[in-house]
């Protein structure tokens, strides 16, 4: 058995949330094009007495070190299927923006699973991974896989998707978090009594991965969930005005935000872009990327 097993994980920005009408259960059909950006956040487990957390990064205060982290709960759901005890001390290093809307949660959750599937030399299937990703939430399979995924049902039944270029982002990064049932919450005030139509990939938009072109990409950015998030956190607006002052190409929030994602045309206008946002004054701090990333690797010891 190793000694340490340190996994990196990406996060992901939504180039597509299509969102339906509210389920029974509460949830939300979606048509949800996920796409892994090169923020990453490394969980590390080692062998303990009993189940542990901690976290280091600049937000880690903002990170729950308790059995509601994504990552205690992959543990324990990968133990109780080997009928294990989950006795492994997992160790965070955040670089994913914390509540943003950018799955960073999601993100240590699957990084927990690979990592204690590795410590335990459980060897799972793919399959029986992504079952557990499912169930410990919506965004988590796609942290396991990365690259570029639909994602339909309520976001956790994934079809990859073939991307044909690199893209560059900035994202700004706003005080405070946003809480995702309150996003889809606002949601559904803000289309109370209207026909919210079926949610579907949009054609457009898997021919601009596909053949990676920026432009494209560009004019195909959507996400639904954007005017709850704004109507939650109108100073949001002023961060997207900034940006496209500034040159981005596209302007978006990230899932349900309150991150905000802009497109560029390459890695330069990436750092005049963020430098632009940090001078705006209108976010906390701006972060460059490209995608897509890989999902959740096991580093070499
Ligand atoms: O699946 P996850 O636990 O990440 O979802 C968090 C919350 O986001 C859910 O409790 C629900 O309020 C909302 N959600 C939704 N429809 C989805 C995904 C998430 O309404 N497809």
């Amino acid at each position: 058995m190793s000694e340490a097993v340190t996994v990196r994980v990406p996060a992901k920005v939504n180039v597509q949330l299509a969102v339906g009408a509210a389920r029974p259960d509460g949830f939300h059909d979606l048509a949800n094009v996920f796409l892994a950006v090169s923020l990453y956040d490394e969980v590390t487990a080692t062998p303990a007495e009993t189940l542990t957390i901690t976290c280091e990064g600049p937000d880690a205060d903002k990170v729950p070190l308790d059995r509601t982290n994504l990552a205690a709960r992959a543990a324990e759901l990968l133990a109780a299927r080997h009928g294990i005890s989950p006795d492994v001390h997992l160790h965070i290093a955040k670089d994913i923006p914390v509540a943003g809307g950018m799955a960073g949660g999601s993100a240590d959750g699957a990084g927990a699973l690979l990592a204690c599937d590795a410590l335990w030399g459980l060897n799972s299937s793919r399959e029986s991974l992504l079952e557990i990703c499912a169930e410990l939430g919506s965004d988590v399979p796609f942290s396991l896989v990365g690259g570029a995924a639909l994602g339909t049902g309520r976001g956790e039944q994934l079809t990859e998707l073939p991307v044909g270029g690199t893209f560059h982002w900035v994202f700004a990064v706003a005080d405070g978090g946003l809480s995702t049932p309150a996003v889809y919450g606002e949601f559904d005030r803000l289309t109370e009594g209207t026909d919210v139509p079926e949610p579907t990939a949009s054609p457009a938009l898997l021919d601009a991965l596909r053949t990676g072109d920026t432009t494209a990409l560009a004019a195909a950015l959507t996400n639904d969930l954007q005017p709850a998030a704004l109507s939650l956190r109108p100073s949001l607006a002023a961060t997207l005005t900034a940006g496209t002052d500034a040159g981005a190409l596209a302007t978006l929030v990230s899932g349900s935000g309150p991150t905000t994602a802009f497109l560029v045309k390459d890695a330069e206008a990436a750092e005049s872009v963020a430098a632009a946002l940090i001078a705006s004054g209108t976010c906390r701090t701006a972060r460059v990327a490209t995608s897509p990333a890989p999902g959740a690797v096991v580093l070499p010891a």
